[in-house]
């Protein structure tokens, strides 16, 4: 069994990065700039922020944080958006979700400028990725595909099974692997909660990729000998035993499945840190154009 070393090729996408900007700079170009909005105070969203902001320190980035409190209403989020979107200083710009109950998600992602949307949620982006049109690929799916390519992972031809079909990660990725691309190319069966006999599908994956965000949910009886696992998932449990006082576990019973798989990606050390490197890259191309 390898690991898929998501925190090595992130740092290695990361030092690309650097180095483009330390060439815009030394050409006396300005620096990609991101713009992050956050809403409320979710320790997970916290964390996940926090992680974006220091990345784009770390590759020479500016930053703009915006921390708008949980109440705040859906006009005043969207009336920063358009402030943003008028800034010809910022490239890029994201709104962290999940946002609470009172916002509609839906019009928030709409009220992004296509061309700053580096999260590629805005229906515009998510349609051109659709049809195989150059646009931002959402990070988290494409970080799952950098991953495989780094690793010389085949997937044409295979057959990749996901489980969870969120608009951030599974349902992108399903398209993303079946595209006529490269990668791409592969047979995709997308299975959710209403799915029967889950466990018949995911045994007959040749990759499996899981993002349903229930810690250890996949265990050896339902996978193949010589499977890839990518296990998207990452809960925060209470634990006595961590600094922080929280433990990060994916969705994957790791030590269950790990004598059967092939490859498989860590939680944490996985794909969280390849969100953050296609992030990064989606902005440094956002700023080129
Ligand atoms: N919440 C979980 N993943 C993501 C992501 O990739 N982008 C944003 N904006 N919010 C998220």
């Amino acid at each position: 069994m390898q690991i898929l070393d998501g925190r090595k090729i992130a740092n290695d996408i990361k030092d690309e990065i650097a180095g483009v900007v330390s060439t815009l700079r030394s050409n006396n170009k300005k620096a990609p700039h991101l713009a992050a909005i956050l809403v409320g105070d979710d320790g997970a969203s916290e964390t996940y922020i926090n992680a974006k902001v220091k990345a784009c320190e770390r590759v020479g980035f500016r930053s703009t944080l915006i921390r708008l409190k949980e109440d705040v209403s859906e006009d005043k989020l969207i009336d920063h958006i358009r402030n943003i979107n008028l800034d010809s200083d910022i490239d890029g710009l994201i709104v962290q979700l999940p946002l609470p109950g009172h916002i509609d998600e839906i019009k928030v992602k709409q009220a992004i400028i296509p061309s700053k949307d580096v999260d590629g949620f805005h229906p515009e982006n998510v349609g051109k990725m659709a049809l195989n049109l150059p646009t931002y690929l959402p990070a988290t799916p494409a970080g799952i595909l950098e991953l495989l390519t780094r690793y010389n992972i085949d997937i044409s031809g295979k057959h990749c099974v996901v489980i969870g079909r969120s608009h951030i990660v599974g349902s992108p990725i399903s398209i993303l692997l079946a595209r006529n691309s490269s990668p791409g190319n592969a047979t995709v069966t997308l299975t959710h909660s209403r799915t029967k006999n889950l466990k018949e599908i995911t045994n007959k994956a040749d990759i499996l990729i899981v993002a349903l965000g229930k810690s250890s949910f996949v265990t050896s009886d339902m996978v193949k000998k010589g499977v890839c696992i990518i296990d998207v998932g990452i809960s925060r449990i209470k634990s006595s035993k961590t600094k922080s006082g929280w433990k990060l576990l994916g969705d994957v019973d790791f030590e269950s499945v790990k004598e059967k798989a092939s490859f498989i990606t860590p939680v944490p050390g996985g794909v969280g840190p390849m969100t953050i490197a296609m992030l990064l890259k989606n902005t440094l191309i956002s700023s080129l154009k």
